[in-house]
């Protein structure tokens, strides 16, 4: 392992990538949950490099401050004008100090798809042919703008990268190309890097010449085919975006399949890197995962669900719902036609069911919020059940205040529990009622207008309508009436 170990990584990120046509920079462009260059990165961190180094430039406020939310200990050079990948090399060696002793890995930050494992191939093949370089390539359907690697006719050795706009109708016709990623050693490279001229098409300075500038001074150059070409492409617009989504995502639906999970319809599910999975999960068709989400053993989730953050138990049932920032209790029931926001608790075999929002709410198990509810900033103990159309009435236009619901309670249909309020275990309320004032345990709360009935109103106010005849035809007649 150690003979793999990089001394340091150099991912290159300072390019514009002007075909994006974004006010966002291109690597910070998101698959799946994570920005471009979060998932170069985070392929490059398996390797375990003493140091890390991302070569920023275009948008680089903007890209330092993503960098250090999402890797810290990676360190940023800056190339002030994109003068050439080889420039870009020497400004994150720079960084570094100068020449590093050891393996130096070089990635571009748009290549979203590369593992870890790939990273670990080219390190092995570079230790085991004892090279000064080696360069990742593939095999493509269409090499068009790429770097062609050029091998010897007789040894196959790797003779040079001839860029796409320098190359010769020969070297077109290559179908094996430059990835963008190598390992080099540290020293060669940098010696290297300061002969590296600019007397090419686009007057740059080319990191792939240091691949003829090491062979001709006797040094070993060595190549690793990348078992899947899709592995090494590089993002430029936003149909490549697409594509990178969509073969990440089958990648990650793939892995949760063959770990025990139904995916019912994976080109309609879309997952995050983050998600876990328990075993035996079911995920129906339209619906996407996000962030932290877990889904433990047994769980059924969608159609339709799009779960940000979420902890689902084990066997509970999520059916068209949205929620974010949530945890559902093992055997819960949520939906169809739910939303739960942040600070939402269910307990194990709760229920929150159609058109129902929680916020900020605990809801203690065997409870049930079946129908059209708002339940905010609430704490419900176990067993009760909440009448339909329900509002924990919170805010009152300042604060948000909380209303505490006992354990056992039933409370009545259209109900208003104006916070701060507590309805005291085993309580009842009555249907309509605007609740403002505590409710001791085991009473009944009535807290509505009496009905007053005024009778012949209709007779009276409405003679001769629809209404009236109605109501006549329906009145007895008293004794001798005609
Ligand atoms: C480069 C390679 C080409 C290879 C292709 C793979 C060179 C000369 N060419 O071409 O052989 O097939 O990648 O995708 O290396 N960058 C900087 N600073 C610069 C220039 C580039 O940081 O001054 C970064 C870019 O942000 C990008 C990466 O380097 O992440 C590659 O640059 P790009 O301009 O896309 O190189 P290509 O022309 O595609
Ligand atoms: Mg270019």
């Amino acid at each position: 392992m150690s003979a793999i170990r990089p001394a340091a990584v150099v991912v290159l990120a300072a390019g514009e990538g002007t075909r994006m046509k974004s006010a966002t920079p291109k690597v910070l462009h998101e698959i799946c949950g994570r920005s471009l260059v979060g998932h170069v990165l985070a392929a490059a961190r398996e390797l375990n490099p003493e140091s890390l180094v991302v070569v920023v430039g275009h948008a680089r406020e903007q890209v330092t401050a993503h960098l250090a939310e999402v890797d810290a200990a990676a360190r940023t050079a800056v190339q002030e004008k994109q003068k050439g990948t080889g420039h870009a090399v020497r400004m994150g060696l720079e960084e570094l100090g100068g020449a590093v002793e050891g393996t130096v890995i070089v990635v571009c930050g748009d290549t979203p798809l590369l593992t870890a494992g790939t990273l670990r191939d080219l390190a092995a093949a570079h230790a085991g042919g004892g090279n000064a370089v080696t360069v990742l390539t593939a095999e493509v359907p269409d090499a068009t703008g790429y770097g062609r690697i050029v091998r010897d006719a007789e040894t196959g050795a790797v003779t040079a990268i001839v860029e796409h706009k320098d190359a010769t109708e020969a070297e077109l016709a290559i179908r094996e190309i430059n990835s963008g990623v190598f390992a080099f050693d540290g020293r060669l490279l940098a010696d290297a890097l300061g002969k590296v001229r600019t007397d090419n098409s686009q007057g740059e300075e080319y990191l792939t010449d240091v691949l003829g500038i090491l062979r001709e001074a006797g040094h070993r150059v060595g190549a690793s085919v990348a078992g899947d070409h899709r592995e090494i492409a590089g993002i430029n617009n936003r149909v490549q975006l697409a594509e990178a989504r969509r073969i990440l995502n089958d990648r990650l639906l793939t892995a949760a399949m063959l770990s025990g999970v139904t995916v019912v319809d994976p080109a309609t599910t879309w997952v995050d890197v983050t998600v876990t999975f328990e075993q035996d999960v079911t995920v129906l068709p339209g619906t996407q995962l996000h962030g932290a989400t877990h889904l433990a053993a047994g769980s059924v989730v969608g159609p339709n669900s799009r779960l940000t953050d979420t902890k689902v138990g084990a066997g509970a049932r999520v059916d068209n719902t949205v929620s974010d920032g949530a945890v559902v209790g093992p055997e819960a029931s949520v939906g169809p036609y739910a939303y739960l926001r942040p600070g939402t608790r269910l307990g194990p075999k709760s229920k929150v069911g159609t058109y129902v929002e929680t916020k900020n709410a605990r809801i203690g198990e065997g409870t049930k919020v079946p129908h059209l509810s708002y339940v905010g900033d609430a704490t419900i103990g176990e067993y009760t059940n909440i009448g339909a159309a329900s509002v924990f009435v919170n805010y009152d236009g300042q604060d948000k205040h909380h209303t505490t619901v006992g354990s056992h309670c039933r409370t009545g249909s259209d109900n208003m529990f104006v916070a701060p309020v507590t309805i005291g275990d085993g309580a009842y309320t009555a249907a309509g009622s605007v609740i403002t004032k505590n409710v001791p345990p085991g009473s009944l709360a009535v807290a509505r207008g009496q009905q007053r009935n005024i009778e012949g109103w209709v007779a009276r106010k409405r003679p001769g309508s629809a209404a009236a005849k109605a109501a006549e035809a329906a009145t007895p007649k008293a004794e001798g009436e005609a």
